[in-house]
């Protein structure tokens, strides 16, 4: 039999060859055909894998009943629309983040993927990052202690994109890493942000997530800064962590620090002391999280598990992303989720 994966991935623009690659590569998966409506993006797929089939349109290859998955490589306003025929056509579905634009829609795509047993993953990406796995699995074991709070900063002087804003770009990636790490999701949205080169998009985002808890986050995108940081700095009341998505061997920062209350001092402020101890960066196995993306897709389709970035994941982040562009254009309202 078989074993392989049978699949398509759709869109070969900036970030779809990176997916192909990963794909191509892995012995469980089989690439079949290349969707892309540009021309110059077929050419340069055709040529460098001529054993991939190519074509301009979706519709042209969801008859093929050897084919299992659809992977969505394209820009984020036709990945509803895309999804929607992947579903419809019995495949199961890989999709870029974000999701969809709107939260109406993710849900729709939800409830067709669990009427129809098909399985929804999203590529949030740092999800399977082993930094990112690891300070997961620290939080658990109550290393940290009670987390108090988290704020995130993915900065850069980067690609500026005329139609998604930054919040959009970007924030997919610390907002899932947020609700993976926190196992929950907010009650209020707060965002401000300023549009400087295309107007009405913003190249720089601030955004604030109250929880049930009383934990916060905040979280920081812009393409317009002169540094170039991808941070997570997590607060507990044990320890405090920072993964740095830019310090490839060293991505994890466990900092012995916190502040300790001395139970039976007469004054408050007196019973706290600073605790300033060691500084500890754990080895963590190395591995792409691409691929280890990848893979993960491969084995849900293959053994029909539920994916760990799965549909309603991606409906939480995408509902985080609305809010907190409703609060952007009404000057910063907290908006209730
Ligand atoms: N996980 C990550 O770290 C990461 C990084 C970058 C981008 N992305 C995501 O990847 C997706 C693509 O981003 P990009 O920067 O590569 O965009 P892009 O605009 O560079 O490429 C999109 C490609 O899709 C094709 N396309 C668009 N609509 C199509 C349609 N209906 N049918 C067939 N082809 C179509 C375009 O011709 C283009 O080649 C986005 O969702 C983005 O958020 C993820």
């Amino acid at each position: 039999m078989d074993k392989k994966v049978h699949l398509a991935v759709v869109g070969a623009g900036s970030w779809g060859p990176n997916l192909i690659r990963n794909f191509y590569n892995l012995k469980s998966c089989q690439i079949d055909y290349l969707v892309d409506s540009d021309e110059k993006a077929r050419k340069k797929i055709s040529s460098q894998y001529p054993q991939i089939e190519i074509k301009s349109q979706l519709s042209e290859i969801l008859d093929d009943p050897k084919l299992q998955a659809v992977a969505i490589a394209t820009s984020a306003p036709s990945h509803y629309d895309l999804a929607l025929q992947v579903l419809s056509s019995g495949k199961d579905l890989y999709v870029e983040k974000p999701l969809t634009l709107k939260s109406y829609q993710a849900e729709k795509l939800n409830k067709l993927a669990s009427d129809k047993n098909l399985i929804i993953m999203v590529g949030h990406l740092l999800m399977y990052h082993p930094g990112v796995i690891y300070l997961k699995q620290i939080i658990e074991k109550g290393e940290l202690g009670d987390i108090y709070y988290i704020y995130t900063t993915r900065v850069n002087l980067g690609k500026v994109r005329d139609q998604e804003n930054a919040l959009w770009s970007f924030a997919p990636h610390d907002l899932s890493i947020i609700l993976y790490l926190l196992d929950e999701t907010p009650t209020e949205v707060v965002s401000t942000g300023a549009a400087f080169l295309n107007p009405g998009v913003e190249d720089v985002v601030f955004t604030s997530l109250k929880f049930k808890s009383g934990k916060t986050a905040h979280v920081h995108v812009s393409w317009l800064d002169p540094h170039k940081i991808r941070k997570t700095t997590v607060v507990g009341s044990k320890k405090m962590a920072v993964f740095d998505d830019a310090a490839p061997g060293e991505n994890l920062r466990i900092y012995d620090k916190g502040v300790d209350y001395q139970p039976g001092m007469a004054d408050y402020q007196g019973s706290l002391t600073l605790r300033i101890g060691d500084i500890y960066i754990p080895k963590i196995p190395a591995g792409e999280p691409l691929k280890n993306e990848c893979l993960h897709f491969l084995d849900c389709v293959q053994n029909r598990k539920n994916p760990k970035s799965d549909g309603i994941n991606g409906l939480n982040v995408v509902k985080i992303l609305q809010a907190a562009t409703q609060s952007l254009r009404d000057h910063g309202k907290p908006i209730n989720i």
